[in-house]
């Protein structure tokens, strides 16, 4: 018996498919509903194993329709949102800003209004899934917390940070339960190869430049994409409505550290000579207004929640980096065409 419908956007996204696989097979009496758009970051590829379980349903919407939201809404009655729909990629957000507002801002706008005015009574939770670039950037001290406040630098972080403003106003005006989870970077298996990770490893592999933004010394605190998603499970099911959560992997590195590495991994699982794949570091021209160093202060979740990261980096980056490696096909077919566009336009003159 279904016990509840949970809507989840952007469900074929890389962290999005993880969550709707998770939420599938865990729980066999809730009904997952993945609305997605298919954006070049979308994917069925991403779901096979679980597109023909009876708990699970696949809708091509856009959230920026306010009208078919609404729609599918009374046709569908969810009862729960879990939304991750976005345009989620910093570069992208500098050369083309305006579809990071139509999506992340007025297609969350979009949601909570559906939402609203379709949960006039029962149990419901609108959960919306953040990122830590919503507080700017930290010198080389220092953390995120729950109460830093918000202070976005690129365009992406700003429209993530006017999302996160208009759930909690949704809960402030109109009683609407919600949720925000703010997380550090991810990494793992399906993740589309314009961010870091996934980009480092293609190029190793294909003997291309590896394009090292300024000096490499900017910090990221990186997180296995299944210990987001457990975090996420946790807080959906156990979290307080009006509050917001940090979520990161205590995990901080250095960009040029963590290449270094990853060339060291690249080498070994290629066979090739120590030493090979640095060769291919290339430093070119910083990112615009590149923020210095994200760090999460996690003692929030892992205080009420006893929520820890799982899985080491070592171990997380080998089983990426395998990942990539046998999944040469599903490679070929995201880095065809218009992948190819994005990364001439992007890298060329750099
Ligand atoms: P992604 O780019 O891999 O996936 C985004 C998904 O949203 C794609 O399937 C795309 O088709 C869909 N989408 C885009 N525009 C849409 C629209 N208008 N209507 C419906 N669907 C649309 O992103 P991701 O890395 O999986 O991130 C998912 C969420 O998590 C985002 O909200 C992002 O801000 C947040 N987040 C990401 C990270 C990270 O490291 N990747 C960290 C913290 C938070
Ligand atoms: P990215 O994966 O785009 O995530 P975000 O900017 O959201 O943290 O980038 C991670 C870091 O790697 C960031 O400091 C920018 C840097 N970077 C490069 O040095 N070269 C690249 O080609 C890319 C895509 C990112």
């Amino acid at each position: 018996m279904i016990t509840k419908n949970i809507l989840v956007t952007g469900g074929a996204g890389f962290i999005g498919s993880h969550l709707v696989k998770h939420f599938v097979h865990k729980y066999p009496d809730y009904h997952i509903f993945n609305l997605d758009k298919l954006t070049y970051a979308g994917n069925l590829e991403n779901l096979v194993e679980i597109e023909n379980e009876l708990n699970y349903s696949f809708l091509r919407a856009d959230i920026q329709d306010a009208k078919t939201i609404n729609e599918l809404f009374l046709k569908y009655k969810f009862e729960n949102v879990i939304h991750l729909a976005a345009e989620s990629h910093v570069d992208r957000s500098i050369i083309n800003p305006n579809e990071f507002i139509y999506t992340n801002v007025i297609g969350t706008i979009n949601l909570l209004n559906a939402s609203r005015f379709n949960w006039k009574e029962g149990k419901h939770l609108f959960y919306h899934v953040s990122t830590d670039e919503v507080f700017g950037s930290l010198p080389e001290e220092g953390y995120f917390t729950e109460l830093t406040p918000y202070s976005p630098h690129s365009p992406y972080s700003a429209s993530k940070a006017s999302s996160d403003h208009f759930v909690m106003a949704w809960y402030h005006t109109f009683k609407l339960p919600v949720i925000i989870s703010n997380c550090s970077n991810n990494y793992g298996p399906y993740q589309f190869p314009e961010k870091l990770l996934p980009l480092i490893i293609n190029n190793i592999k294909n003997n291309k430049p590896l394009p090292v933004y300024g000096e490499g010394t900017n910090v990221r605190d990186w997180l296995w994409v299944e210990d987001h998603v457990a975090a996420i499970d946790l807080l959906f099911h156990n979290g307080k409505p009006g509050e917001n959560y940090n979520i990161g992997g205590k995990n901080e590195w250095k960009n040029i550290e963590l290449i270094r590495l990853l060339c060291r991994i690249m080498d070994e699982k290629l066979g090739r000579k120590s030493g090979e794949s640095e060769k291919l570091i290339t430093f070119v021209t910083d990112r615009a207004g590149h923020d210095l160093r994200y760090a999460i202060d996690p003692s929030k979740i892992e205080n009420e929640f006893n929520w820890q990261p799982s899985v080491d980096f070592e171990t997380g980056l080998e089983k990426t980096v395998e990942w990539y490696l046998l999944n040469e096909e599903w490679l070929k077919h995201v880095t065809s065409g218009a992948y190819q566009q994005y990364y001439e336009l992007y890298y060329k003159n750099r």
